[in-house]
């Protein structure tokens, strides 16, 4: 029964995978009536994810008789304390990173660089949204950037990024993304630091973006060890950023803070930036389940 559902689930996102974009959520949880089921495919290989500390029997013995026949397949319990790598479940073991591809866009994957496998599948529609409002003249921030997606795709449309993180690992494969889609890392800027206090130094400096990029993780810590929580302090984060953007600019305002109420989020986002014209977007619809993240457009005027 349950491999029927999951089956079905992968069916009706077929029409979805193409040769441009090979990266995809196949399965989602609720959504797809397999609560606490989740399951991402990178360039034909599968990552299951699960809310239980096991795999369903069935399940397991459904992906080891699909790994015989060459599936590729890793799986993942989310929400776990240690952040370990995807553990090896059937099929061909993937121990090197390897690119997947979204609307034309390469990114490298990795199943050995810990929790996250280097691309967040539930952001494909505000990358194109973010290449869509690049070109050339036109400069994009990207805080929280990780492995530098959205510069990847604000470089593809044209605009000069600066790519910010607190990890210089990221900041490297960051250039490495630049590099698989054929844009040279040294035409832009990599910037190691704490998002608040760059944001703050910009400002001071007088410096503007016309783009920016907020997608920062629940809970984080700046340089000096004062923490930010998205629940209590994004009000602040975006007014730092408002205060860095060109005028007619625009922020991307995400979190997929859970706890957090969308109505509660769209005010802190209405508070950090005064008068702006304020759009909220949706997540791709392979995700049928929870809507958790939250996206708004934040214009200036
Ligand atoms: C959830 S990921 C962001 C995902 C990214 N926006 C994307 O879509 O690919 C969180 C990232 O924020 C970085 N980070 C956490 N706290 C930070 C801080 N205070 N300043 C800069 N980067 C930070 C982490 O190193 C990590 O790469």
């Amino acid at each position: 029964m349950i491999r029927h559902k999951i089956q079905s689930a992968i069916k009706r996102r077929s029409s979805l995978l193409s040769p441009t974009t090979n990266a995809l959520r196949l399965v989602d949880g609720e959504g797809d009536d397999l609560p606490g089921l989740f399951l991402d495919t990178y360039a034909d290989r599968w990552l299951v994810s699960t809310r239980a500390n096991s795999l369903d029997p069935d399940v397991r013995a459904w992906l080891e008789s699909l790994g015989q026949n060459g599936q590729t397949c890793y799986w993942k319990q989310l929400d776990q304390h240690e952040k370990t790598d995807p553990t090896h479940l059937a099929g061909p073991a993937q121990n090197q990173p390897f690119t997947a591809t979204e609307h034309g866009v390469n990114y490298q994957i990795n199943f050995q660089a810990g929790y996250s496998q280097g691309i967040f599948l539930d952001q494909r529609l505000n990358r194109q949204r973010t290449r869509d409002h690049a070109s050339a003249g036109k400069t994009i921030l990207n805080t929280f950037a990780y492995t530098g997606a959205f510069s990847v795709c604000a470089g593809l449309g044209g605009a000069t990024t600066t790519t910010l993180d607190l990890s210089q690992v990221y900041l490297d494969w960051a250039k490495t993304n630049f590099q698989i889609n054929h844009l040279d890392p040294s035409d832009h800027f990599f910037c190691k630091g704490d998002t608040f206090h760059w944001l703050k130094r910009f400002a001071r400096q007088g410096r503007t973006f016309d783009g920016i990029i907020l997608d920062p993780p629940t809970f984080s810590r700046d340089d000096k060890g004062k923490v930010f929580r998205v629940e209590k302090d994004y009000a602040h984060l975006v007014a730092l950023a408002h205060a860095c953007l060109a005028r007619g600019g625009w922020i991307l305002c995400c979190t997929n803070c859970r706890k957090l109420d969308p109505r509660d989020f769209t005010r802190m986002v209405r508070h950090g930036a005064p008068g702006a014209t304020i759009t909220s977007l949706d997540m791709p619809t392979e995700y049928s389940g929870e809507h958790y993240l939250k996206s708004h457009w934040v214009e200036k005027a």
